[in-house]
């Protein structure tokens, strides 16, 4: 796994501790069974619940106690791996995204322990792969967008979910700052008809809003591309050095060999990613050129009711709002907190890409919108 030598003494003493005492070999026992054998991990966006007894005797070091039994789950990720025929070149990339955690919260803390337990389950249950600068699994997509295919040309339109409330702008009621309240007229419900001669629903700009009016695609020109359920590859951002178009494009392109040879048995219909940086705020506050915008701009937002927590634990390390002692070293941190002091929101989005890798970094749904509006 590529742990210092200080991240290995504290394992090595906290199996010590397990070994010496029946009450916590028993419970380590347990919840490796739970997890490495039943793989019921923690995958919840919330912290490990720790039982209070062990915390009773290890006190600040129980989140140790929890990292060594999850890492005891490695010989079942291994098997994981050789069952799909996965290179093992592609583990030891996973795992050092579990060093690079370990070694984080060392940093922040100025001990050793863990917290990012619910993102780790993913890479040792054999979901999650780092191909490069990103990393990917398979996920039934969770949105509620209906994704529309040309049958001719295969450019793609986005339609909005009928049970999503919105507001005025075309954005998820409830999106923003919760405590600044939208009046019940303000909201409305895109409607959705589907027949036998195609549907009609509400475009979804790729900036994540929904236009007020409906409009009706044919099936002899329109196919279904993506609905809720469908397969698709969940990509994820760690971080590192900058976030370039030309390593994203790599990252796509071996995923688009990997999982189709490593888990044919799921077919994906197009790429899913949920982060921070779909915050459709951010192109007033970052230049255009910015990495972190070019990103966006690849993908199809589309309304959530998202808000600022999600940025801001990213950018500022906390989803509290930042007080006036906040850094304002980077220019992003910069626009955040002067954004913020003249009242302005925030809102995460989620957003699809549903072209080839070949696509990539040329905004191909931009043009695709385009399109669509000179049709109209
Ligand atoms: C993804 C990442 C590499 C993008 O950074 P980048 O390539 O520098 O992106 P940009 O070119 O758009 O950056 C524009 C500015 O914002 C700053 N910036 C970017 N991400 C930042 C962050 N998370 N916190 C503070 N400032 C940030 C950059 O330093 C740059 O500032 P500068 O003009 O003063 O030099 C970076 O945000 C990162 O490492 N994030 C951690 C992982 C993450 O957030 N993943 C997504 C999880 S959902």
């Amino acid at each position: 796994m590529g742990f210092s030598a200080g991240a290995i003494h504290a394992l090595e003493s906290m199996a010590e501790t397990i070994r010496h005492s029946p009450q916590l070999l028993e419970a380590f026992n347990d919840f490796h069974e739970k997890t490495a054998h039943q793989g019921n991990w923690h995958f919840d966006w919330t912290p490990l619940p720790f039982d209070p007894l062990i915390q009773e005797q290890l006190g600040e070091d129980t989140s140790l106690f929890y990292l060594l039994v999850y890492l005891s789950a490695l010989p079942h990720t291994l098997q994981v791996y050789r069952q799909r025929g996965i290179p093992m070149e592609t583990f030891a990339e996973t795992m050092a995204d579990i060093r690079f955690h370990v070694e984080l919260y060392a940093q922040r803390h100025h001990r050793w322990g863990f917290e990012h337990f619910p993102w780790i389950a993913r890479h040792l249950s054999g979901r999650l792969f780092s191909l490069g600068r990103l990393q990917f699994m398979l996920l039934p997509f969770p949105g509620r967008v209906t994704a529309l295919r040309h049958r001719f040309d295969h450019r793609y339109i986005l339609l909005a979910d009928p049970r999503q409330p919105l507001r005025a702008d075309g954005y998820a009621a409830g999106a923003g700052n919760a405590n600044i309240p939208i009046s019940p007229e303000e909201v409305w419900y895109p409607a959705w008809e589907e027949d036998s001669r195609g549907w009609k629903g509400h475009p979804v700009s790729p900036q994540g809003y929904v236009l007020k009016r409906s409009v009706h695609f044919s099936r002899e020109e329109w196919e279904i591309a993506l609905q809720h359920g469908d397969w698709v590859l969940d990509v994820h951002i760690p971080q590192g050095k900058n976030l370039t178009i030309e390593d994203s494009q790599r990252s796509l392109e071996r995923a688009f060999k990997f999982f189709p040879t490593h888990f044919p048995d799921h077919p994906f219909q197009g790429v899913y990613c949920h982060t921070w940086m779909f915050t459709p705020q951010l192109r007033h506050l970052l230049p255009p050129e910015s990495r972190i915008l070019q990103f966006q701009r690849e993908f199809s937002l589309y309304p959530h009711p998202g808000n600022e927590g999600f940025l801001l634990e990213f950018v500022f390390g906390s989803r509290e709002r930042p007080d006036e002692n906040a850094p304002r070293d980077t220019s992003l941190r910069r626009a955040v907190l002067d954004w913020l002091a003249r009242g302005g929101e925030l809102f995460d989005l989620p957003g699809i890409y549903l072209y080839p890798p070949e696509a990539w970094g040329k905004q191909a749904h931009w043009k695709d919108w385009e399109t669509f509006a000179l049709e109209q």
